[in-house]
């Protein structure tokens, strides 16, 4: 594992979730890593967010307008930018991460934030999916806790309901696709996903993250 020489706090505040940090891993050889800690838990860092950016690659086409569960570091939604996303709705809970995005405290999310392609909300996404308006999408991409099995924040398991996913599955352009990532194999959501009807696809991804292996899922339901 490489050596930290030093941890910067960059942002902190504290919400009715707990306190969310965004700090900067200074390594030996120059190199910087960010993190995301929210009420004492790892979120996510920027040193593996390859699956953060597979997530981006379930964009059905160029041009597509996708509705985004979760900015955190940003890094799903600079994917999306970069493949050509049309549109880019991205619906935070932490109103601190919104602010700090659009301070421009990491290079990724000022990419992000700038994008005049993008709107930054700040709210559950389990309200704005069980709000009955008729916005369609094109994708709708889901990556606001660990998954349905090792939860960040208890009140996220609505996310993973049967009666969200359906939800989300009908705010879907035909051919529209819901993708959602978890911190490992979940059976169980797969086959709720299953049940909404369209083909599921489970894409396993190997990662080492500081010395450990994980394996992380992404479930994409095509309509
Ligand atoms: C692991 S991070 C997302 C990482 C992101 N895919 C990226 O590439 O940087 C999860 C994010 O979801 C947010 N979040 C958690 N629960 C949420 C909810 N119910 N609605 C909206 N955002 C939520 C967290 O505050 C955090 O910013």
């Amino acid at each position: 594992m490489t050596d930290v020489e030093e941890l910067r706090v960059l942002a902190r505040a504290d919400s009715p979730r707990g306190e969310v940090v965004l700090r900067r891993r200074l390594l030996t050889g120059a190199c910087e890593v960010d993190e995301l800690i929210v009420n004492g838990t790892f979120a996510m860092d920027s040193a593996e967010t390859s699956t953060e950016r597979a997530l981006a690659r379930t964009l059905p086409r160029p041009g597509a307008e996708v509705l985004v569960g979760g900015l955190g570091l940003g890094f799903t939604a600079a994917e999306l930018l970069r493949l050509g996303a049309g549109r880019v709705e991205v619906v935070e809970i932490e109103g601190c991460l919104v602010s700090w995005a659009r301070a421009g405290v990491t290079g990724t999310l000022a990419a992000v934030a700038t994008d005049p392609r993008v709107r930054l909300t700040i709210a559950d996404i389990a309200d704005v999916l069980r709000t009955e308006d008729d916005r369609r999408w094109d994708a709708i991409v889901l990556d606001v806790d660990n998954g349905p099995d090792f939860l960040i924040h208890e009140a996220n398991a609505r996310v993973y309901s049967a009666e969200l996913l359906a939800a989300a599955a009908d705010r879907l352009r035909p051919g529209g696709v819901l993708a959602v990532w978890c911190q490992g194999p979940a059976p169980a959501l797969a086959l709720t996903l299953a049940g909404l009807g369209g083909a599921v696809r489970e894409e396993l991804t190997e990662v080492v993250r500081q010395g450990r292996q994980f394996t992380y899922a992404i479930y994409i339901l095509t309509r």
